[in-house]
């Protein structure tokens, strides 16, 4: 076999890496890289990813190249597209928000820390390598913001011109400016982020673009690192559980697909639990998980994260192999819990974007309910950078978030230029607790 194919996870049909497919040409079903392992020339060994660490050159400076035998093994290193992503903190949770949450052995994995300030770049630097690969003219994606982000910077870079369909309005600012500084063609689509993907999925069919949603499987294999660098940060010891924000389910399938991986090669010898949580007006995944999976929901998504706004995930059935793999759950939180968790994470200094907060505000209500125990090891996953939503954190602290409680909030003051004023101000803040 090549040293890496495309595998149909429906019927198991096989397509060449080179071959201009994201579905199974047969069937229609999502498609793995599957990589052979064995025939590679060194083993794969904790050892051999313990010594890039601290790497000066690219691509092995990237907390996704690092990993390069279980990503991408056939790519040249002078092809790779790269910004040296990865290589995020993972935070032991500040004493006050561990607190609040209730959570005695919590660490926050920051993937807002990524060039483009969102994990999407993990996965962005494997699409584009393969796009520059299959020599594309072009990339195409349907994004709620981050994934057309990352999308544009990694194309500008490697001179592609990059297409973005966006829904229509709904974009944080943060994410479009990004898009339109990086050169893409913005383009808004009178529909939701659902609407936009079929729209784009069916362009790709039709005129031969290369499509960089996370139904393309290079993302995917970009963005399996995240679980990769948490348990190599935390010297190989596996987690009692992983947590993440799930919108079109990529994400999670990566985590699935990743530790599975790691499991089969021996690097780790047992799997943490995954717990994927979705916003309450836009949970499918939760509503289906709830049921066995009897039925495949979708819904007419609205939160307040507006990354995660997504009605019918593309990635559902792989998502559903990651929970059976790793004994997962899903829960899901409403948008006022969504808010109360990104205030918190942001006012301990370490900061975060809505849809990341899900997950912090997940873990709250899993040891609420008994389902984390307060003393598991977990590690919480935070998506994307607070800059890239900077309308939900004004609106939230000035008290003018329509229809939200803001219990947190830290209001600006304003003074007259005198010595007076500051001395009231000062008065002030010594009798005032937040
Ligand atoms: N968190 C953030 C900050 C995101 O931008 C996204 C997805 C998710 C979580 C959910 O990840 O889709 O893999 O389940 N954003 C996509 C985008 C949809 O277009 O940027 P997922």
């Amino acid at each position: 076999m090549a040293l890496s194919i495309l595998r149909c996870i429906e019927c198991g049909h096989t397509h060449q890496l080179d071959e201009p497919v994201y579905v199974c040409g047969v069937c229609g079903g999502l498609l793995d890289v599957i990589h052979d392992f064995d025939s590679l020339e060194a083993p794969i060994t904790r050892e051999l990813f313990d010594k890039r660490l601290g790497s000066l050159d690219a691509p092995y400076n990237s907390g996704v190249w690092r990993y390069k035998e279980m990503v991408f093994p056939g790519a040249a290193d002078n092809e790779i597209v790269t910004r040296g992503e990865g290589n995020t903190t993972l935070y032991k949770t500040p004493k006050k928000l561990a607190a609040w949450i209730g959570a005695e052995r919590l660490a926050l994995k920051h993937e807002g820390e990524n060039p483009t300030g969102s994990f999407k770049d993990r996965g962005m630097t494997g699409g584009v390598t393969h796009a520059v690969m299959v020599e594309a003219s072009g990339v195409v994606c349907a994004s709620t913001g981050n994934t057309s982000a990352s999308m544009a910077s990694y194309a500008a870079l490697a001179d592609l011109q990059a297409l973005v369909f966006f829904p229509y309005g709904n974009i944080a600012v943060g994410k479009l400016a990004q898009s339109v500084a990086y050169g893409a063609i913005n383009v808004q689509v009178k529909g939701d982020f659902d609407t936009s993907l079929d729209l784009v999925r069916q362009a790709c069919r039709e005129f031969g673009i290369y499509l960089l949603n996370s139904v393309n499987p290079f993302r995917l294999e970009g963005q399996k690192t995240i679980v990769f660098e948490i348990i190599q940060q935390r010297r190989w010891q596996v987690p009692d559980w992983i947590v993440l924000p799930g919108g079109n389910l990529g994400n999670t399938s990566a985590f699935g697909k990743g530790l599975k991986e790691m499991f089969d090669l021996g690097l780790i010898d047992k799997l943490p639990r995954i717990a994927v949580i979705q916003a309450e007006g836009a949970a499918p995944f939760y509503h289906s998980y709830k049921e066995d999976f009897a039925t495949r929901h979708t819904v007419k998504a609205n939160t307040i994260a507006t990354a995660i706004k997504i009605g019918n995930p593309a990635s559902y059935v792989k998502a559903r192999r990651a929970l059976e793999w790793t004994n997962g759950i899903v829960e899901m939180v409403t948008d006022q819990e969504i808010v109360d968790a990104k205030a918190q994470v942001d006012l301990s200094g370490i900061g975060c974007e809505p849809a990341s907060a899900a997950s912090v505000a997940g873990v709250k209500k899993l040891i609420a309910n008994g389902v984390i125990h307060p003393d598991d090891d977990v590690v919480a996953v935070l998506t994307g950078h607070v800059l890239k939503d900077p309308s939900v954190v004004m609106d939230y602290h000035q008290g003018t978030l329509d229809g939200f409680q803001t219990p947190y909030a830290n209001h600006l003051r304003t003074i007259e230029p005198t010595l007076a004023d500051v001395q009231t101000l000062l008065n002030q803040e010594k009798t005032q607790t937040r």
